[in-house]
């Protein structure tokens, strides 16, 4: 594997004319992100993947500083999975100047994690931007756990850049939680609240599919959740999974979730 910490050496030695796949990542590598990995080895010639804290979407400084880092186990997982080459920019490599650092988001996308972080998906959108303008991958790999995240991306690379997105199902632990290099924060107690919280929702959504009346629970369902120790939901909301608007139906409603967890702030959707 060839690590580079360089733009300018990165399109010198790589070459983007072939199928080249892209899995960008914040590092901490667990289960979701190798299974993007694979399919992107499984889709193009070379993968390339990139571990970059990307400070311009943390909106809180203390969250930004306390991100797990784990650079040298994430080189040994990479290796073992025979991945092609490593980017691991500084944040000066790719700021360079100050007008790349945020990318604006339209009124109507200022919902769920758009409204409670504001400025995150701003600073998402200006790192892919910044990535895909400067290098140019033909296939790039996200995670569904990220559900919204995926959606702007979409959107956002739409008519700008010639590249396949390719969206991969959120992977989870036995016990149903969605697997986040956040959980590293989690206590074994935590993460027991958090699969009970997972196990609420799959039944919620399940009930919902039956009988979409029964949406009218959210309210119960939020003070359920509410009631556990150090848990605190910052939304529950059941949205159309195509355009993420208020009008769905049976067949097409997601359930969004962000909680806080003993201070831990974590997103999931179902
Ligand atoms: O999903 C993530 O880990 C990050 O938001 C991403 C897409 C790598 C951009 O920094």
């Amino acid at each position: 594997m060839i690590i580079f910490k360089s733009i300018n050496t990165l399109n010198k030695e790589v070459n983007f004319k072939a199928n080249i796949g892209f899995v960008p990542t914040m590092g901490s590598l667990h289960k979701g992100h190798i299974s993007l990995i694979k399919t992107s080895k499984k889709a193009c010639k070379k993968t390339l993947v990139s571990i970059f804290i990307n400070p311009s979407q943390f909106n809180k400084h203390h969250d930004y500083k306390k991100y797990p880092k784990n650079l040298k186990k994430d080189i040994k997982i990479l290796k073992k999975l025979k991945v092609d080459y490593l980017f691991t920019p500084s944040a000066r490599e790719i700021y360079k100047n100050k007008k790349s650092s945020k990318i604006k988001l339209k009124k109507k996308d200022k919902i769920m994690c758009a409204l409670y972080r504001p400025g995150h998906f701003e600073g998402v959108l200006a790192v892919i931007n910044q990535f895909l303008q400067r290098f140019k991958p033909k296939h790039i790999f996200f995670g569904e756990k990220d559900y919204q995240q995926l959606l702007l991306i979409k959107k956002f690379v739409k008519n700008k850049f010639k590249i396949t997105i390719h969206a991969c199902p959120t992977v989870r632990s036995k016990d149903k939680m969605a697997l986040s290099s956040r959980n590293e924060l989690l206590t074994n107690a935590d993460i027991k609240k958090s699969s009970y919280v997972a196990s609420l929702l799959f039944n919620f959504k399940r009930k919902m599919k039956n009988d979409i009346s029964f949406k009218k629970n959210r309210i119960n369902i939020i003070d359920k959740i509410n009631t556990l120790k150090k848990i605190k939901i910052e939304y529950l909301e059941i949205r159309n999974k195509i355009n993420l608007s208020k009008n769905y139906n049976q067949k097409n409603f997601k359930i969004f979730i962000a909680y806080y967890n003993n201070k831990v702030r974590l997103i999931d959707n179902y």
